[in-house]
């Protein structure tokens, strides 16, 4: 495995390694971009980055543009060696770890903005977030140049926004969605879990119970999103630190509120629990036959 920093060192490596591939798999390039601190989620989106493709690239960068002055950049967990460590014995071919000075040498100043979708769910409470995840994002498009893009579902916004950006922008990739992974209680795993402390670790079931309960009360006919938001709210707020930050129910691809989820819906919570912002969500199926798919044209 290689672990490469410069941009231009990086494009004459794939170069080289897209001229010789001779894997037998249909697509060269999977890519699996990251802000490392990686767990098993991250560890499932290169699996299947190994599965479909001949050559795989992880980027392991913590993007200063998706944190406002407030959030945790400074504090956000760095553990390049095991990071590198696991991606090396997942198979991973080459690992871009680029400075923020090679991402963004001084005076750029070109952002890719996906107007709306980005202000909806984590970019209504975190304003400029999705403009800095878009721009890296797409930045890393560019450099790595792959066929697919590997994003985990856990990350419900982020994909809606980096869809459209692909869409919207043409560009010549498919992005795959793996699904959420979780620890055997349910916890979604995620790199600010490592902020939790004991009590704050079980007050964090709180998450993935709303989404269970407001899952099961669909599943047992109730299709008014008004009475799901009431059940994820009300489990949430059960935790004595908690403190709520969205709870919704969307349209997987525009984020917007849906009233009734027959069609099928994203279930979608924010929380707080002490200081750690925690996120997760759910897709219900369609019960009428008319699905809400992400990224797919409703029937
Ligand atoms: O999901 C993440 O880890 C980040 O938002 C991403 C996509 C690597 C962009 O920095």
């Amino acid at each position: 495995m290689q672990i490469l920093s410069d941009i231009s060192e990086l494009r004459t490596v794939l170069r080289t390694l897209r001229a010789t591939d001779d894997r037998p798999t249909p697509r060269s390039v999977g890519f699996v971009p990251t802000m490392g601190a990686l767990h098993d989620g991250h560890r499932s989106l290169v699996r299947a980055a190994r599965q479909h493709c001949g050559i795989v690239v992880a980027s392991i960068f913590v993007n200063p543009r998706q944190f406002a002055p407030h959030e945790d950049f400074s504090r956000y967990p760095r553990t390049l060696a095991e990071d590198c460590q696991m991606l090396e014995a997942e198979g991973v071919d080459v690992v871009f770890t680029p400075t923020a000075e090679a991402m963004y040498p001084p005076g750029a100043a070109a952002f890719v903005d996906v107007e709306e979708v980005s202000d909806r769910l984590d970019g209504a409470s975190r304003p400029g977030h999705f403009r800095g995840v878009a721009t890296v994002v797409a930045k890393l498009f560019h450099i790595v140049q792959p066929e697919l893009a590997f994003f985990g579902q856990k990350d419900a916004a982020q994909v809606a926004v980096l869809r459209k950006m692909v869409r919207d922008l043409d560009f010549p990739l498919e992005i795959i969605v793996c699904p959420t992974v979780r620890e055997p209680d349910g916890l979604a795993m995620s790199s600010r879990n490592r902020y939790l402390s004991t009590e704050e670790r079980r007050q964090a079931l709180s998450l993935s119970r709303a989404l269970q309960a407001a899952q099961m009360q669909a599943a047992s006919g109730e299709h008014r999103a008004s009475a799901l938001l009431q059940t994820m709210r009300a489990t949430l707020q059960e935790g004595p630190s908690a403190r709520v930050d969205y709870v919704a129910v969307v349209d997987p691809d525009t984020l917007l509120p849906l009233d009734d989820v027959a069609s099928g819906a994203l279930l979608a919570v924010a929380s707080y629990v002490g200081s750690t912002r925690l996120i997760d969500n759910a897709l219900l199926a369609s019960t009428t036959g008319n699905t809400v798919v992400p990224g797919k044209k409703k029937s």
